[in-house]
């Protein structure tokens, strides 16, 4: 059941959102060579708590996977989509990319965003892939108002995204969020304008476009989680928690 939110659920709503937005520009100091994921997980979960918060992450169950998800971010390192499980044997390197993937819980409430990171300088075609698809939920996020459709997003968010020739995550999408961390509706970052469900004020979606550099196929690693490209290139992931009002839609989790 698509969700309403109000006032007093968006308050909490908000400050989950920032809680997580705060994590994700934090984050940008500690992501460096040498550094593990471990360490980046254990960084945020402690900001999470400190704040009167708790990681959503830690412990969520998601259909068709046996385990529930150890830890308080998803840390994914250049040819892992998504879902990467942070480990303190797994150190970043100079010139990978990281799409680092947090949500909080408020009172109650849910936020969830994404940061794709450089770590130290990294190559012209890393950085125009972080570029594209930070550009894609900007695209993406334009199209969130009342009387659109997901589909609008999903269709300003793929023509872009094929148009500079990169392909699309297609079988992981956005979705509304509140109570649940994920709630429909789904929010693909691929579709047809004007189709799909209504977008209407009060409601509460996180868009997060996964894009690749190579071929539009992804597969599960051996530990049920992490999702990576089938051909080996590189992805990125950018999202933003968004509410649906009259004229647009208010960033809940206003990284820069
Ligand atoms: N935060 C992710 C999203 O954007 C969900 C991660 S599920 C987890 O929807 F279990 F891996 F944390
Ligand atoms: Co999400």
């Amino acid at each position: 059941m698509i969700t309403f939110k109000k006032d007093h659920e968006l308050v909490n709503m908000r400050r989950a959102g920032q809680i997580v937005a705060e994590v994700l520009m934090g984050l940008k100091d500690l992501v460096k060579p040498g550094v593990s994921t471990g360490e980046l997980d254990e960084w945020v979960e402690k900001y999470i708590r400190d704040q009167g918060a708790i990681p959503s992450e830690k412990g969520y169950r998601v259909p068709g996977i046996p385990t529930p998800y150890p830890n308080s971010i998803c840390a994914s390192i250049n040819n892992e989509v998504v879902h990467g499980i942070p480990q303190y044997e797994r150190k970043l390197k100079l010139g990978d990319i990281i799409s680092i993937d947090v949500m909080a819980c408020y009172n109650g409430y849910h936020g969830d965003a994404a940061f794709s990171y450089p770590v130290g300088e990294i190559s012209e075609d890393r950085l125009r892939l972080l570029a594209v698809t930070k550009n894609s939920l900007d695209i993406g996020i334009a199209q969130a108002r009342s009387g659109n459709t997901v589909g609008d997003i999903g269709f300003a968010i793929e023509k872009y995204i094929t148009g500079q020739g990169f392909g699309i995550v297609r079988d992981y999408t956005g979705h509304g969020l509140g109570r649940n961390p994920h709630e429909p509706p789904q929010v693909p970052n691929f579709g047809r304008p004007g189709r799909g469900v209504t977008l209407k004020p009060g409601m509460t979606i996180a868009i997060e476009p996964m894009v690749m550099a190579g071929r539009e196929e992804v597969v599960t690693g051996s530990d049920g989680w992490v999702v990576l490209t089938a051909d080996g290139s590189d992805a990125a992931h950018f999202e933003k928690t968004v509410l649906i009002t009259k004229d647009g839609a208010e960033i809940f989790t206003p990284w820069k």
